[in-house]
């Protein structure tokens, strides 16, 4: 089984991610700490080299770890787009949805691994990006949780229960 969680920064991937492969006794991957490990911080490499090689990198990274089975995988945020025909071919994409004030509050204080969210506006920016990028998490996606006001081991739960995965 491979389960994969896509949507904005700040919506809990990681997190979710983690409490999910244990609950379900599956390897966990998350794109952005392997890329981490591998090529530096993501802080680093957008600075060094800009966002179009983050994303061969990322891309890079995508596939080698959906190559593996029994593993849910976290994804970093921009990862649809480059990579939604690769999404759509799995069975099990999880879509995590959640609006921009919370995804806001999540993240101010936390924009290191996040250059997108540098010298601007960062909510004006969360709204532009996600208005831009909602429709690719649908149509990658198999089924779409809520995220906000809910704790990780619900979203979690939820998640077993809406794929059946128990
Ligand atoms: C990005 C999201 C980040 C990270 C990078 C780019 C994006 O991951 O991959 O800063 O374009 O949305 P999170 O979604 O874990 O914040």
């Amino acid at each position: 089984m491979r389960i994969v969680l896509v949507g904005f920064m700040g919506v809990g991937k990681t997190s979710i991610g983690k409490v999910l492969s244990k609950r379900l006794n599956l390897d966990f991957f998350d794109t952005d700490i392997e890329i981490e490990k591998e090529y530096g911080s993501i802080e680093n490499i957008f600075e060094s080299f800009g966002e179009d090689y983050f994303r061969n990198l990322e891309t890079k990274v995508l596939n080698s770890i959906i190559k593996k089975d029994n593993l849910v995988i976290s994804t970093g945020g921009g990862v649809v787009i480059r990579n939604s025909d690769v999404l759509k071919e799995l069975e099990k994409v999880v879509f995590l949805d959640s609006n921009v004030e919370n995804i806001y509050n999540n993240i101010k204080n936390d924009t290191k691994k996040r250059p997108l969210l540098k010298d601007c506006d960062i909510k004006e920016k969360i709204e532009t990006l996600l208005n831009k990028r909602y429709n690719l998490y649908e149509s990658v996606s198999n089924i779409k949780i809520k995220a906000e006001n809910k704790t990780v081991d619900e979203i979690s739960e939820e998640i077993i229960l809406k794929l059946g995965v128990i």
